[in-house]
């Protein structure tokens, strides 16, 4: 069995991940310590992959601890390293929380994979590397933007890091994952996106509106220089986005990097602004939502969505998923995830 070390494992991506990864007969287990995500959570993964999943309920911040599933597991064949704080605007009031979490665990998830000899590692960045690039679509060649938070720099500094550190491990290889803006769940609603901080993104928080979660919500700015004055995104199915991790697995154990360090824009290349956004949802789920055209929020960019030529043609990945599978099984998910929050 091929086993994977999933950290952030029972989070939103990594727990799509660790069931992708298992229906394409590798062993995911994972290091997360429930700091964002529902113990219950688990529940949903074992039911998917079919067998009790195996977490590591530890702080990577702690060496020593991070080390020890290193010894446990001397069969690791690759590391994919999800676990970071993500909220944007948590990370605009509290830079050190950030820096401190999202960098000390890399930076001991990296020791350990040279000190135990696991020489691949994928890791979770972001398209906020960009920051507010002037040229659209952004190929893995625009450069690194002014981050627009502490949480994008926590990313582009991580980035910065692995590559230092693959320029010192030549056998080390890595695959820098840009994501765009993940939304949707699992076809089966056993797992979805079911944060235990407030959630600030879009999709959930449609979906919350119209099951009553939530009061209400506003199309941040409607003035922006776009089709219709709303903000545009590349929203990119978790399934998919899942998928796209097991295919890099796939791409190093096959031997087929270029150099050690590769980046892959992961998005479907198509701009969706939030009311086309509103109104896939009420188109495909009949559903009315209660909303209002609000002021622009602090932070936002006009416009961002990927070019992933590279990912397609290199990682032979295809995002099957479009924005209606999104909205459809985002509302699936919400009406379907109470037992996961009692
Ligand atoms: N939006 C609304 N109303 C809401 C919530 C969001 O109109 O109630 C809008 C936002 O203004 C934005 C769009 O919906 O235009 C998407 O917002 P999200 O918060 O869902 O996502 P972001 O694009 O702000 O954030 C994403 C990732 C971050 C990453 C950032 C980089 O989630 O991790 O892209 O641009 F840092």
């Amino acid at each position: 069995m091929r086993k994977i070390l999933v950290t952030g494992g029972c989070g939103y991506i990594g727990s799509h991940t660790v069931v992708d990864l298992n229906d394409n007969g590798f062993q995911a287990i994972s290091a997360d310590n429930f700091s964002n995500s529902y113990r219950k959570i688990t529940e949903g993964i074992s039911d998917l992959i079919g067998k009790p999943h195996q977490n590591y309920d530890v702080d990577l911040c702690d060496l020593d601890t991070t080390e020890r599933i290193f010894q446990e597991n001397p069969d690791i064949e690759a590391v994919i390293h999800f676990a970071a704080y993500i909220y944007v605007p948590e990370s605009v009031t509290n830079p050190i929380r950030y820096y401190r979490n999202n960098l000390n665990n890399l930076l001991n998830v990296l020791e350990c994979c040279v000190k135990y000899n696991v020489s691949n590692f994928i890791f979770s960045s972001s398209c906020a590397v960009y920051g507010d690039a002037e040229d659209l679509p952004v190929t893995e060649n625009t450069p690194f933007g002014e981050a627009e938070c502490s949480y994008a720099r926590t990313k582009q500094m991580g980035e910065l890091i692995i590559r230092d550190f693959c320029y010192a491990n030549p056998s080390f290889n890595a695959v820098l994952l840009r994501y765009f803006n993940p939304a949707g769940s699992h076809e089966s609603s056993k797992i979805g996106e079911a944060p235990i901080l407030e959630n600030t993104h879009l999709v959930p928080i449609i979906t919350e509106v119209a099951s009553g979660h939530r009061e209400k919500m506003a199309v941040y700015g409607t003035d922006y220089p776009t089709r219709d004055g709303s903000c545009i995104r590349d929203y990119i199915h978790v399934m998919d986005l899942a998928h796209a991790h097991t295919k890099a697995v796939d791409f190093l154990k096959e031997g087929r990097n270029d150099s050690n360090c590769e980046v892959f824009n992961l998005g479907i290349g198509n701009g969706v602004t939030v009311l086309e956004a509103i109104q896939a949802f009420e188109k495909i789920n009949q559903v009315k939502l209660n909303y209002t055209l609000g002021e622009r929020r602090a932070g936002d960019i006009a416009a961002i969505y990927a070019n992933p030529t590279r990912a397609q043609e290199i990682l032979n990945w295809t995002p099957k998923r479009n924005i209606e599978d999104i909205v459809k099984s985002a509302w699936d998910w919400e009406r379907n995830k109470d037992w996961l929050i009692q």
